[in-house]
């Protein structure tokens, strides 16, 4: 009886300090993944978020508004600065701006609604062409021939101190509607 009660005491895991030992050591572990996880959680948030933002936009200066000729399409190229996730690149841009008798300016991306070709404005026939399967568009924007399934789409612009802003937006091509990528 009292053999077993010396074994029972010295096994290091039933006497109260080695119980004790063991709570600590499973609190520490505890604790300290705790921690690790509070300070892993944001830092990964704070990496890889960049990754998953939309492409930021924002207003860009293509040009002064009295520049524009009235009732003739005038391509605007422009570079711009895009940031993607982490990274800033340098990209040229071209948008189709059309000024009409009122002064108004229409701005259409310069992408095709079929499947993405760029367009060409035709002088002679006094509208845009696509090269690619033929689409033909009026100077509004209105489908006039061709597989495109939409109208040209048209950017976000405004002018500001006698100056063209545009934002510029990609849309998902081959679709009836405008899907903004
Ligand atoms: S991409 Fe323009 S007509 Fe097909």
């Amino acid at each position: 009886m009292n053999m077993e009660s010396s074994d029972h005491q010295t096994s290091g895991f039933s006497t109260p300090i080695g119980t004790r030992r063991r709570f600590f050591q499973w609190a520490t572990g505890a604790a300290a993944s705790i921690i690790a996880l509070g300070l892993g959680v944001p830092l990964i948030g704070f990496l890889i978020a960049p990754a998953f933002q939309r492409r930021a936009q924002s207003w860009v200066d293509v040009g002064g508004v009295d520049d524009l000729p009235i009732g003739k399409p005038a391509q605007l190229d422009y570079k711009q600065t895009v940031k993607e996730g982490w990274r800033t690149t340098a990209v040229h841009k071209g948008v189709w701006a059309v000024k009409r008798q009122d002064g108004q300016v229409t701005v259409f991306s310069p992408i095709c609604t079929h499947l993405g070709c760029g367009f060409n404005w035709d002088g002679a026939d006094r509208n845009f062409k696509c090269p690619c399967h033929g689409s033909v568009f009026a100077m509004d924007g209105a489908v006039l021939g061709g597989p495109a399934p939409r109208p040209l789409d048209e950017l976000p612009s405004k002018v500001e101190n006698g100056r063209l802003l545009v934002m510029y937006k990609e849309f998902k091509a081959g679709l009836p509607k405008k899907v903004e990528l």
